[in-house]
């Protein structure tokens, strides 16, 4: 466990940079091309604790992945070519690896032990749990199958249609996942558009998906054919950076090749609602996904408003739209936004109190909060909390502090952005 001193200066930041692959992106490739047969090449892969542990996950289970730099090259046994690992999977604190697997686990032919550290042994299973038992899974654990570890004895699975109670894309691609074995049409509806990544990159390998307004479906497949991936880079790891020339008068940079998917990219919309300075130039595709490069220009900002269908297109971002919010004219207000009680940890209260600590203003409801904008902050020592999001968030709110912020446990932002802090002492000169 290491800890990070930011001086906070206030020093513009300037240049040009290319954040690493998309996290979701990434967790699928490997999953998807895993059980193709032939190999696979997946370029700008992520190469971050997260993602490794999906690459530690399908080799555990059969596949063969190398490696080099970030490239990522997955020798698939085929859709019924997984084997029955030789010892429990960690998953370490990786959601969607262990979300994405139990849907993926529940038809195989064998057993399997997932677990995690202990941030993801205190997250909730059952959201997945629920539609894949109705499915006819078999999936034992703690706490009423709710909490890992989690053992999931294949069986014979049958279609269901599934209505989310909340818009989650990892329970939706749990089911689709487990829909692609099962027998019959298998149907997800989304109460509102989550990520769909999964959906976009079965197409892109071949595999018929039906979207209709807000149901997907799914039917017994017999094969995905192996391909080459171009990952983009992570809209959730460029975030930071967005909001960091945003809020540092002075500052302008360039954030190159980003997936700016529009059920990601909420925070742009965000952003410019409160007067960010931002322009997507260049745009264009990679294997079914919209890419672009962000100018991203320091502006004044001020208050808004978010809810409702913006939530989902933003929920790993509002950590540091939390951040924005503090340096914005008036009261920002986030409502609808209970799922971020538990995500890698309750980012409602981690904001709220680490931010509380700087000098801002904050009052925490169940499903939000709401944050009053300032000139300044003070220095402090603060917590991480364990999750790679809330001490990147701090980092960029501590560049505009007076003073000194100490960040405890900094070193999580390895889960999906290692390197984060070296980019920071690039983009400050
Ligand atoms: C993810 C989906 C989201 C997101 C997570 C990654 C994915 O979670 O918060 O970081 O890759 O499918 P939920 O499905 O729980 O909303």
């Amino acid at each position: 466990m290491s800890n990070r001193i930011i001086k906070g200066n206030s020093s513009p930041l300037k240049g040009e940079i290319t954040p690493p692959g998309d996290k979701s992106i990434s967790h699928r490739s490997l999953m998807l091309c895993s059980l193709a047969k032939g190999t696979s090449l997946v370029r700008d892969f992520l190469i971050s604790d997260d993602a490794l542990s999906t690459a530690n996950a399908m080799r555990a289970l059969g596949a063969k992945i190398e490696i080099k730099g970030t490239q990522a090259i997955v020798k698939g046994n085929g859709i019924n070519g997984l084997k029955k690992p030789e010892k429990i999977i960690d998953c370490g604190n990786s959601g969607t690896t262990t979300r994405l697997l139990i849907g993926l686990l529940s038809p195989q032919q064998f057993t399997t032990t997932l677990t995690g550290d202990k941030y993801l042994q205190a997250r909730p299973m059952r959201r997945v749990v629920d539609p894949l038992t109705q499915m006819g899974a078999k999936i034992t654990g703690n706490e009423d199958s709710n909490k890992l570890p989690l053992t999931i004895t294949g069986n014979n699975l049958k279609a269901i249609s599934y209505k989310l109670p909340v818009a989650s894309a990892q329970v939706k691609s749990a089911i689709l996942l487990a829909g692609m074995y099962a027998e019959g049409e298998t149907e997800v509806i989304e109460p509102s558009a989550s990520r769909d990544h999964t959906e976009r990159m079965l197409t892109y390998l071949g595999v018929p998906i039906t979207k209709n307004r807000n149901s997907i479906k799914i039917n017994t497949i017999s094969q995905i054919n192996p391909g080459e991936i171009v990952v983009p880079s992570d809209i959730s790891s460029a975030a930071f950076f967005i909001v960091g020339a945003l809020i540092i008068p002075g500052s302008e940079i360039l954030i190159k090749n980003v997936g700016i998917n529009p059920l990601r990219a909420g925070i742009i919309d965000i952003l410019k609602n409160m007067g960010g300075d931002l322009e997507i130039i260049n745009q264009r595709d990679v294997n079914g996904e919209p890419i672009g490069d962000i100018v991203v220009r320091s502006s004044n900002l001020h208050s808004t408003e978010i809810c409702g269908d913006l939530i989902p297109k933003t929920i790993d971002e509002l950590p540091v739209v939390a951040v924005a919010a503090s340096f914005a004219e008036g009261k920002t207000l986030i409502k609808d936004a209970k799922e971020l009680r538990v995500k890698e940890t309750d980012r409602i209260h981690a904001m709220s109190t680490e931010l509380r600590k700087l000098g801002v203003q904050i009052e925490e409801f169940e499903d939000g909060m709401s944050i009053i904008g300032t000139n300044s902050l003070n220095g402090a020592v603060c917590s991480s909390w364990g999750d790679h999001r809330i001490a990147m968030s701090i980092a960029i709110a501590a560049l505009r502090a007076k003073g000194e912020i100490e960040i405890i446990d900094a070193d999580c932002v390895s889960v999906s952005y290692p390197g984060f802090f070296e980019v920071i002492d690039e983009l400050r000169q």
